[in-house]
């Protein structure tokens, strides 16, 4: 035990000098809590405003974090979890009660600034084979009823983070971007309500996904550093999948009405771990174009212009399902213990000096156990 009490002192001395530097990121981070050995959220909230991150979207409403958010000026979006849509459809009174429990006392006595409300994740994905079709839209609209009785109506938008595969392209470039024909009727519901209340689309949108899906798919087309087959889409030149993915989109709000929606980015990201082309350098190529992309409001051929988006995720979480492939405990930015796992700058400027790590994170005693005779 040498000296414990001054080892504190300087490496907060050092977290203080830096965190007075830190420039602003203009992208916000996912924060998934599905992790055996979760981080104190206070630690996660310096770790946060160590690394210039100013905005969080969390995929639930935990009391223990949003109480170390409090007072932090951080811009925070709440969510509910797939599981809790049935309550927030049936009844009013649930979403009354979620809204009141979960946003109106933090916002009353003026402790955090929400700017959405997240109803669902992902929700129309195809592999959860229609389990939420009939109950989203209700939920959203329970919730932004009791967002508009609380008086918070204006000033929180409720959005339902969607997974890009509610939309394709049957031409293959993105003027063919169409919403998925088994929910085609049910989008335009969804996204006419959203519209209806100046709420923006929120899609999650995974250039990884794109080349992990499919052996032919062009590497180059998957990052942001140019490639030698540039897609033409009438006058428009497409050099990445972000870019395409996203624009296919517009096209298919275009096609109900719905072209001059703001769109968000929920979930945008790469994995270290776990698969082909997952891996450290992979996620340093993707994220240095794509943070340089996002500094430079660049935005794609149909939106030039800032974007905002949400990089998923801060933390590797070892509890994800590996059903989609071993790569899914492997999106963190950080370890779970919140060490840097990439060299990035998540200015998008290339002044930044790079990923700041946890401080304060306190370990067990090394233990081992050894095999029993026999
Ligand atoms: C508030 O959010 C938490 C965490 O997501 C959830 O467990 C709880 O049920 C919510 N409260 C209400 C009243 O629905
Ligand atoms: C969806 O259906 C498939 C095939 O019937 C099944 O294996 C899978 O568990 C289902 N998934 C969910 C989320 O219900």
């Amino acid at each position: 035990m040498a000296h414990p009490s001054v080892l504190l002192f300087i490496s907060s001395a050092f977290a203080i000098l830096h965190a007075a530097t830190a420039a602003s990121s203009p992208v916000g981070v996912n924060w998934g809590s599905q992790t055996s050995h979760p981080l104190n959220p206070g630690i996660v909230v310096r770790l946060l405003k160590d690394n210039g991150i100013s905005k969080v979207k969390l995929f639930d409403a935990d009391s223990w974090t949003l109480s170390a958010l409090r007072h932090t000026g951080m811009d925070v979006m709440v969510g509910i979890p797939n599981d809790q849509l049935y309550a927030m459809s049936s009844k009013y009174d649930n979403a009354k009660n979620w809204v009141r429990e979960n946003v109106t006392r933090y916002v009353h006595d003026g402790s955090l600034t929400f700017r959405y409300v997240a109803v669902g994740n992902e929700p129309f994905l195809t592999s959860y084979n229609s389990s939420f079709l009939g109950t989203t839209l209700p939920a959203l609209k329970n919730i932004q009823r009791a967002l508009e009785e609380s008086g918070l109506g204006d000033q929180i938008k409720v959005v339902v983070p969607l997974n890009a595969d509610v939309y394709d392209s049957a031409s293959g470039v993105p003027s063919g971007g169409l919403f998925r024909s088994n929910i085609r009727g049910l989008m335009a519901d969804v996204v006419g309500f959203l519209r209806s209340k100046n709420s923006p689309f929120m899609v999650n949108i995974y250039p990884f996904l794109s080349l992990h899906d499919n052996k032919h798919f062009p590497v180059d087309f998957a990052f942001f550093d140019g490639t030698g087959q540039p897609i033409i889409d009438g006058g428009r030149r497409y050099t990445n999948v972000f870019d395409a993915n996203f624009d296919t989109l517009v096209n298919a709000l275009k096609k109900i009405g719905a072209g001059d929606m703001e769109i968000i980015v929920g979930e945008v990201g790469w994995p270290t771990e776990g698969a082909d082309n997952a891996n450290v350098a992979s996620a340093e190529r993707f994220y240095g174009g794509f943070l340089k992309k996002m500094a430079g409001n660049e935005g794609t051929p149909m939106r030039p212009g800032k974007m905002e988006v949400y990089l998923f995720g801060l933390i590797d979480e070892d509890m994800k399902s590996v059903l989609p492939g071993n790569f899914e405990r492997h999106w963190g930015l950080f370890t779970y213990d919140g060490r840097p796992k990439l060299e990035m700058d998540l200015t998008g400027t290339g002044k930044s000096r790079g990923l700041t790590a946890a401080i304060g994170v306190e370990y067990q005693e090394a233990q081992w156990c050894v095999m029993r005779r026999g």
